[in-house]
């Protein structure tokens, strides 16, 4: 198990982006950039041995400066939406920036994932640690924020992502990885004929934009019955007003149980690759790439609609106006500590 560290390039300001590779003794590696605390390769065997990049993203920091689909990025401080990219906290309300309809969507336009991190390769040697000190009122939350993203890789080729923050006032934190994952390997074709597994009963319905309406629903009976593995192009294009709301799959899953749980698992049966994800955080959103756009991939490689899907884990959107939804508030001076883990691996068809 080795770090290696080398140069990315350069962002359009000149300002230097790291790389690391993290490999085990079995070949398998992922890369980690500075720029966004960027998830940008993830290399695995197939059941014949060979290894296959399964993640979306890019070969230069340029296209991650834009990444309008959030390829492998780090969100924060708060995943997904929030309702009139607005919320009062203890009393005070607090505005952010309408970036898509009147809502916010993953805290942009200024981003954690368009922040250059302070990266650290661990001692361990499996290990990659970026820190982002994000200033009291950054995109409008409340509270210093420090937090530190921790990339590891074990040799039985499980990626964990851990996030450890602290913040000096109440605020928001709901921060979650936008990989997405084609495990045929990013630019072979879409994901539709990928088996999907989620650990979910229910399932947040939303409105026209995309703002969960505050109930959780079953899914018996809905295209949303993952429960057992399903190809995900078998129920998309069926008639129904949340996938015509979404434009596809792109909704939150109220992932059963509580605590480190297994939330999904995605499998090819071409490459014979197969993801669990694991996560503490009760929600997972299942977004199946429909607006995928955007510059050349990888290698020159064409990612089309549905050419990758995002497993997200996190609070439910909106959940910090929703009082029915688990709370994503962190208190001043208490931790935050989530661990979200992507363990690859084969099996027979
Ligand atoms: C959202 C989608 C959005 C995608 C890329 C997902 O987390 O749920 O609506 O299109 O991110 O921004």
């Amino acid at each position: 198990m080795s770090v290696r560290e080398f140069t990315f390039g350069k962002t359009g300001d000149g300002r230097e982006v790291a790389a690391f590779e993290i490999k085990n003794a079995g070949g398998a590696s992922i890369t980690v950039i500075s720029y966004g605390a960027i998830l940008q390769s993830v290399l695995v065997p197939d059941a014949g041995g060979a290894l296959r990049d399964v993640a979306l993203g890019y070969d230069a920091v340029e296209p991650y400066e834009a990444n309008p689909n959030y390829f492998g990025a780090t969100i924060g401080r708060s995943g997904n939406r929030i309702a009139g990219a607005a919320f009062t906290l203890n009393g005070k309300r607090y505005q952010l920036a309408a970036n898509e309809n009147d809502n916010n969507l993953h805290s942009c336009p200024d981003g954690y994932n368009f922040r250059l991190w302070d990266g650290k390769a661990g001692e361990d040697g499996l290990s990659v640690s970026f820190r982002l000190h994000s200033a009291d009122m950054d995109q409008g939350f409340p509270g210093a924020f420090d937090v530190t993203v921790t990339y590891a890789l074990s040799e039985d080729n499980a990626v964990s992502i851990t996030y450890d923050g602290i913040s000096d006032a109440d605020t928001v934190a709901n921060m979650t990885n936008h990989s997405y994952f084609n495990l045929k390997g990013a630019g072979c074709g879409d994901i539709y004929d990928h088996f999907l597994t989620i650990c979910a009963d229910g399932y947040t319905p939303v409105d026209a934009k995309s703002i969960p309406v505050g109930t959780v629903a079953p899914v018996e009976g809905t295209p949303f019955d993952f429960r057992t593995a399903k190809q995900v192009g078998r129920d998309a294009d069926l008639p129904c007003e949340q996938l015509s709301f979404t434009g596809g799959y792109d909704h939150n899953f109220a992932v059963n149980g509580e605590g480190m749980r297994q939330a999904a698992e995605l499998f090819s049966a071409e490459s014979g690759i197969v993801m669990k994800v694991l996560s503490d955080l009760p929600g997972i959103q299942f977004y199946a790439g429909n607006f995928l756009s955007g510059p050349a991939g990888k290698g020159g490689a064409a990612y089309p609609v549905h050419g990758g899907l995002a497993l997200e884990t996190q609070y439910y959107p909106n959940s910090v106006n929703e009082p029915a939804f688990a709370s994503p508030v962190l208190k001043a001076g208490e931790r935050y500590f989530t661990r979200t883990v992507y363990a690859f691996g084969v099996k027979a068809g």
